[in-house]
């Protein structure tokens, strides 16, 4: 078998339906679901880089960089929808690259997709600790610096230098405590995770109830600053797109709630609505969200860690009630994303494990809580080191990159699908094919394009170390290969 060998539908679908030992616990709603992908949803990319990217890019037109980023990751999610509920198993675009495009492809997105969930986990856990540091400064504890600290900064564009700090060691410990979670399990995670939800989007809301009342619509004018240096990206509209592209960060999550599809009770039911109904959510909240922020503050004094907060404190006492829940809010809300992406990656493993592209522990699922404990802890520990060391800027720019990319390969995936497998039944079928996906093609391009070419060459050099190991390992080792799966093409 080479490594264009696609694996069959009908074994992905038995394996989507097996019950008993050594499998995951079906517990997860509609709704859980949802709340599943809300929590992985609103994180740092709202609470920290809102304000980021209205400071240096965009101004007030952040807004319309929220509308941008949505429309995108829409026309992705709505290709996610048709797979998740047709394959609904638990390897999420790993899969459905490994049943449409083959194995060498398949490699390729479970690969990336631990840029996206391991040291997304990373970076999220980063935003945490700058926010838990402020608010316990408030409190008058003053925590010091070197240990909350990365101990490495990027200067220029891609030299790392040491900072003096030694390791950031509240980012390290949430994830420790999010890991010793999930090994406990799934129904227990998601039950602690709606409570999080609930105060996040609570609180989301009484920012934007509130924040709208105390709006001074003087800094909505002008609501696009114009480029005044002909740079490409320093406000007018150039600066717009650019925002996009950081802020669909922001976005990230939404494709998390697929990775649960073999939790899930009903998942071609329950699939969709959990992928789809998180993504209109939160792209309702973000554009009012950021419309608020940009009305209470002038856009120039966003450019700070929390910049909700800034926001709330500039609409002056009569909201000073607000602003400690704001802190709770991002504290809890980050700590939940922590945990959704955490909960996404060892449920990679574990599918690429099981096809015998990763050794069997990869694949062990814990006797009592049924959940994939060997890769769970693994994730964690590596995540909790990554957080330690790394700066969140140069984290977030490699999560973003290497979703898009598994966002393009999944458009890409369902018209490859559609046009070998038209008979199949699709309990969710994304509307207008090819168009829908070429336009979430050009649309995640056109935002990995924005990101900084250093950005590019990490991102290449993480998936030359991946092939490496394929060759090595995952190669020799597949269950496709060693013949003990038919491939699609007996199907
Ligand atoms: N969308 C997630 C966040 O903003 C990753 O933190």
């Amino acid at each position: 078998m080479g490594i264009w060998s696609k694996k069959s539908l009908a074994v992905l679908q038995a394996e989507a339906s097996a019950e008993g030992h050594g499998t995951l616990r079906r517990a997860l709603g509609a709704l859980n679901l949802t709340t599943l992908g809300i929590g992985a949803i609103i994180g740092a990319g709202i609470f920290v880089l809102t304000g980021t990217a209205a400071a240096q890019y965009a101004g007030p037109g952040v807004v319309w960089s929220f509308v941008i980023a949505g429309v995108g990751c829409l026309f992705a999610g709505l290709c996610y929808a048709e797979f998740a509920s047709m394959i609904p198993i638990a390897g999420s675009a790993y899969t459905y690259g490994y049943a449409t495009l083959g194995e060498f492809i398949a490699w390729i997105i479970g690969w990336d997709l631990i840029l996206e969930y391991l040291f997304g986990a990373s970076t999220v856990a980063v935003g945490w600790s700058g926010y838990f540091v402020a608010f316990l400064g408030e409190l008058g504890i003053n925590l010091p610096s070197q240990w909350v600290n990365a101990p490495y900064a990027v200067q220029g564009t891609h030299h790392l230098v040491p900072t003096g700090a030694i390791l950031n060691l509240p980012a390290m410990i949430l994830v420790g405590l999010m890991t010793a979670l999930l090994v406990v399990g799934i129904k227990e995670s998601a039950n602690f995770n709606n409570v999080i939800v609930v105060v996040k989007v609570l609180i989301v809301l009484l920012v934007i109830a509130f924040g709208f009342a105390a709006v001074n619509t003087a800094n909505w004018h002008p609501f696009i600053p114009p480029n005044t240096t002909g740079e490409f990206g320093h406000f007018g509209w150039s600066g717009v797109l650019r925002a996009a592209g950081v802020v669909f960060f922001a976005y990230i999550g939404f494709d998390a709630v697929s990775t649960a599809a073999q939790e899930a009770k009903n998942p071609q039911r329950d699939m969709p609505i959990g992928i789809l109904g998180s993504l209109l959510i939160c792209t309702i909240l973000y554009i009012l969200m950021a419309l608020v922020m940009t009305g209470l503050a002038h856009y120039t004094d966003l450019n700070v860690p929390h910049p909700v907060f800034v926001a709330i404190e500039k609409a002056g006492p009569a909201l000073a009630w607000l602003r400690v829940l704001v802190n709770i809010a991002a504290i809890a809300g980050l700590a939940s994303v922590v945990l959704v992406m955490l909960m996404g990656q060892p449920r990679i493993f574990f599918a690429m494990s099981r096809d015998g592209l990763l050794p069997p522990v990869f694949g062990k699922v814990h006797p009592r809580f049924q959940t994939p404990y060997v890769t769970t802890i693994l994730t964690g520990f590596v995540a909790a080191i990554v957080a330690g060391l790394f700066p969140i800027g140069l984290l977030g720019e490699l999560v973003s990159i290497g979703t898009l990319l598994a966002f393009v390969i999944v458009c890409g995936g369902v018209i490859a699908l559609r046009a070998q497998r038209p008979d199949l039944p699709r309990p969710f079928r994304t509307p207008l094919v090819p168009l829908v996906p070429i336009l979430g093609i050009i649309v995640c391009v056109a935002m990995m394009a924005g990101l900084p070419h250093d950005t590019w060459i990490r991102l290449i050099v993480w998936m030359v170390i991946g092939l490496v190991i394929y060759f090595l390992y995952g190669r020799r080792n597949s269950r496709i290969g060693r013949g003990e799966q038919a491939p699609v093409t007996g199907d």
